[in-house]
């Protein structure tokens, strides 16, 4: 597939993913629009691309922000035309038991990882409409497609970018845009390496480098596939969870029933009946 002059958006271009894929597209001839909150490692990565595309831009922008958003995409069509591929990778993770998660907590993440693109999806999605072509990537997870202790809210928001991108594919189709999700395991970004104290922990030879990621999101899009498990033994295992669900499940709480800590019993109010 030719990228050249195709104009893609990237959230979460700072790091991680997010700025392999605009490196990586910028060398394939894209000009690469990327946002993210830290202005400092925006510029490192604009550096990079601009070494291939000069054309390509970075923008400060909360994607949980609908506002910032809005005025952020308004600027990009005026000044480059169209989207010709809107990549929604940015995210934030958590791991702590759903009992000592705040509801501020969740409501972070959901405004991030799940609304952040529903924002972005809907400032760009009528242009491509009205043009007949486009294509939306969501990056969802391993945790979008498993439920994981310790990651009730964002196993929460992976899941609803799954659900949202299959809505989506079935509308959007038939007007001649495309939609791919794309669904890593363990990645080494700062991200992972922030939960890498915290149980359960993946060892250290399931994960993948982002530079995979981003071949396997370019590859998604060259070959319009709607859904990509990355790596393989990740697809493996959602095959096995597809087809026997309760075999899954019980291997699951084997492995993961030793982190649960049981609350001591005088943690519980005695006044609640039935205590
Ligand atoms: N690493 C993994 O193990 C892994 C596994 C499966 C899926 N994923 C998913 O892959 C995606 C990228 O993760 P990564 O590993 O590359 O993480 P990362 O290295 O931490 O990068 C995350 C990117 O998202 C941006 N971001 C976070 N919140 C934002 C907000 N409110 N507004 C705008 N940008 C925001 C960050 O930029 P600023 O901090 O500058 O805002 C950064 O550029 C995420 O959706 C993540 O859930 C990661």
């Amino acid at each position: 597939m030719d990228f050249k002059d195709l104009v893609i958006f990237i959230t979460g271009a700072s790091d991680g993913i997010g700025k392999q894929l605009a490196i990586d597209l910028a060398a394939r001839g894209a000009i690469v629009v990327g946002c993210g909150r830290s202005r400092e490692r925006l510029i490192e990565t604009l550096k990079e691309a601009r070494k291939a595309t000069p054309k390509s831009l970075m923008i400060a922008c909360d994607i949980g922000d609908a506002e910032q958003v809005h005025g952020m995409m308004k600027k990009v069509l005026a000044d480059f035309g169209r989207i010709d591929i809107l990549i929604n990778n940015a995210g934030i993770g958590m791991r702590r038991p759903f009992v000592d998660t705040t509801v501020e907590t969740t409501e972070a993440i959901m405004r991030t990882n799940y609304l952040g693109a529903v924002y972005c999806t809907h400032e760009v999605l009528p242009a491509m409409i009205a043009r007949g072509s486009g294509h939306i990537v969501n990056i969802s997870s391993g945790a979008g497609k498993i439920g994981t202790l310790n990651m009730a809210a964002y196993c929460a928001s992976k899941f609803a970018i799954i659900g949202w991108s299959e809505s989506l594919y079935h509308e959007l189709k038939p007007l001649g845009v495309n939609v791919s999700v794309v669904c890593p395991g363990p990645v080494n970004t700062q991200f992972s390496r922030e939960f890498q104290d915290s149980e359960p922990k993946s060892p250290p030879a399931l994960f993948v480098s982002a530079a995979e990621v981003s071949r396997q999101v370019i590859r998604a899009i060259e070959r319009n596939k709607f859904e990509v498990v990355v790596p393989r033994w990740l697809a493996l295992m959602c095959t096995l969870k597809r087809f026997a669900p309760g075999l899954f499940r019980a291997l699951a709480l084997r492995r993961f029933r030793t982190y649960v800590k049981i609350p001591a019993r005088d943690a519980i109010s005695p006044e609640f009946p039935g205590n």
